[in-house]
């Protein structure tokens, strides 16, 4: 169990993913109306399964592009073998491997890697959480008037049922009380930005595991805080998750709707 291995990893996964960004055959099918799949989402999953297979027999891997069922083991490994689809697909360089290492129920090691910036985010439970060896902290800001709140839309959005109506809501009653939104499109950087001080605060409903398994280490090694929009303890099988800089959370909850 090796904080070096699952970057190593991650690297070298980077590789496909960024064959694949500059090529012009990215092999793009619809697992929805708007939610994409490429063959390298599923070529990069596979290279990283085969891995950590053999870096870490003992967990079980739950990956986006392979993975069924449930959500819960004692040692697992969520991996997004491209998080951030739309954008890799439109040729926008904001986009990542994401492997988040949880066992009995807390993340324990996580790797955020954008290939194409070459930007490495990690962090170790009790050690820290860094960007190609920088140390991260969240930004001091205690004013939501002051605050950059990213977010993202789900794919279920597209039927204009409660999801919609929630992401409405939300941005009508947030938007005069902060400074402005963000939707980059790709949920496990935007935990790394907040980790980074570069946002405040970052919500959204309907992520699954490997979306955030890793960037809520990330941001806990920086000093942030995660929970659900109830504002209790974040749990995989929860709808919506909260995160922020600990100063602006309790503020950020009072606006967003509960779900
Ligand atoms: C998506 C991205 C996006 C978020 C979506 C996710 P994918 O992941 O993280 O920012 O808004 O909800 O599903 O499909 O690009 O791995
Ligand atoms: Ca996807
Ligand atoms: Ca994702
Ligand atoms: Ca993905």
């Amino acid at each position: 169990m090796n904080i070096d291995t699952l970057k190593q990893i991650a690297r070298e996964a980077g590789r496909i993913v960024k064959e694949g960004y500059a090529s012009h055959h990215k092999g793009v099918s619809h697992k929805g109306v708007v939610d994409l799949v490429t063959e390298f989402d599923l070529k990069t999953e596979a290279f990283i399964l085969d891995q950590l297979k053999k870096a870490f027999p003992e967990h079980t891997l739950v990956g986006e592009e392979s993975h069924h069922g449930i959500y819960h083991y004692d040692k697992a490994i969520y991996i997004d073998p491209i998080d951030g689809t739309t954008n890799f697909v439109h040729g926008i360089p904001h986009l990542a491997i994401s492997l988040g290492v949880w066992e009995q129920g807390r993340p324990t090691l996580a790797v955020v890697y954008n290939p194409i910036l070459e930007e490495l985010f990690w962090a170790v439970h009790g050690e820290g959480a860094y960007c190609n060896g920088q140390r991260l902290e969240v930004s001091l800001q205690s004013e939501l008037q002051n605050a950059l709140i990213a977010t993202g839309f789900p794919y279920t959005k597209v039927n204009a049922g409660i999801e919609y109506q929630w992401v409405i809501k939300c941005m009508t009653n947030l938007l005069p009380h902060i400074q402005d939104i963000r939707r980059l499109g790709a949920a496990a950087i935007d935990l790394c930005y907040l980790a980074q001080g570069k946002v405040e605060a970052f919500y959204e409903i309907d992520l699954k595991p490997w979306d955030v398994a890793a960037g809520i280490l990330i941001v806990q090694e920086a000093g942030g805080k995660i929970s659900n929009v109830d504002n209790q303890p974040f749990d995989f099988d929860d709808k919506s998750i909260v995160a922020s800089n600990g100063k602006v959370h309790q503020q950020l909850i009072h606006y967003l709707e509960k779900i």
